[in-house]
């Protein structure tokens, strides 16, 4: 959650997995995430991008994290890569965000329309770090085959924002992306029977964004469910 998801804020939640950000990377993407401020959105502004990212990583040493990105550049998403794998976590390409001025920028969703160039990434980032993609589910898109590239090309976790525009979580797309390899599924988590649901539709990790924003023992709450509580590996 960009403006929130920090590690100070991550510390505090009892999670598997925390993924900081959404940062920005260079400095297109920086300028579009300050444009997104001037009307009120919430971003991390940093003045130096890996500076201030690689306190952040500092900050949340010793748990397992990952970094949600945008960049407008190849390079951006490689330095970014090559910090995040030296404290040993993963990269997360923000091909999901649809707030018009990271899309001018070629951020975010841009990607998941432009997917040549988002495997090209992958491939390239994937070289260097475990790489992560997070997508947007409720587009008329073939998202099978597109997590079939995705993951060919060395992405190593699809994280999948399910959403149906104006109702829940799409479970059956969750099914079928999960068949193809490692999901984190998400959307609408907000309960033991929701979070449930996603696993046993097939994703391996349930992510939650807003429901912690109104519970913040949110993830300590679900970890009473087996289900949910089960230890889960990615292999290497
Ligand atoms: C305040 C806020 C900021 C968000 N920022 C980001 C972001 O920077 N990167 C990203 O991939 N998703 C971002 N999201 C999307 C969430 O991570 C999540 O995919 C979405 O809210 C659906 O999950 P939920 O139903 O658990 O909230 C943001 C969501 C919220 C509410």
């Amino acid at each position: 959650m960009a403006g929130v998801n920090n590690a100070e804020f991550c510390k505090r939640q009892k999670a598997g997995l925390v993924i900081l950000g959404g940062f920005n990377a260079d400095k297109e993407a920086m300028n579009a995430a300050r444009k997104a401020v001037e009307r009120g959105r919430r971003e991390f502004i940093f003045e130096e991008p890996l500076e201030g990212i690689e306190r952040e990583i500092k900050t949340i040493k010793g748990r397992k994290f990952a970094v949600n990105v945008r960049s407008s550049t190849l390079d951006g998403y490689l330095e970014v890569a090559n910090l995040v794998e030296s404290y040993g976590g993963i990269l997360e390409i923000n091909a999901h965000c649809r707030q018009p001025e990271f899309i001018s920028a070629h951020c975010g969703e841009w990607l998941l329309f432009n997917l040549e160039e988002l495997l090209k990434i992958v491939k390239e980032v994937s070289k260097v770090a475990i790489t992560a993609v997070k997508i947007r589910g409720g587009h008329d898109l073939d998202y099978k085959a597109i997590c079939e590239k995705i993951f060919k090309s060395g992405c190593r976790i699809v994280h999948l924002d399910a959403m149906i525009p104006n109702a829940d979580c799409d479970f059956e797309l969750i099914k079928r992306v999960s068949q193809l390899g490692f999901v984190i599924g998400n959307n609408s988590f907000v309960d033991l029977a929701t979070g449930e649901k996603m696993i046993l539709s097939g994703a391996k990790m349930a992510s939650a964004a807003r429901a912690v924003l109104k519970d913040p023992c949110f993830f300590e709450k679900m970890l009473k469910s087996d289900i949910l509580s089960q230890p889960v590996e990615l292999e290497l």
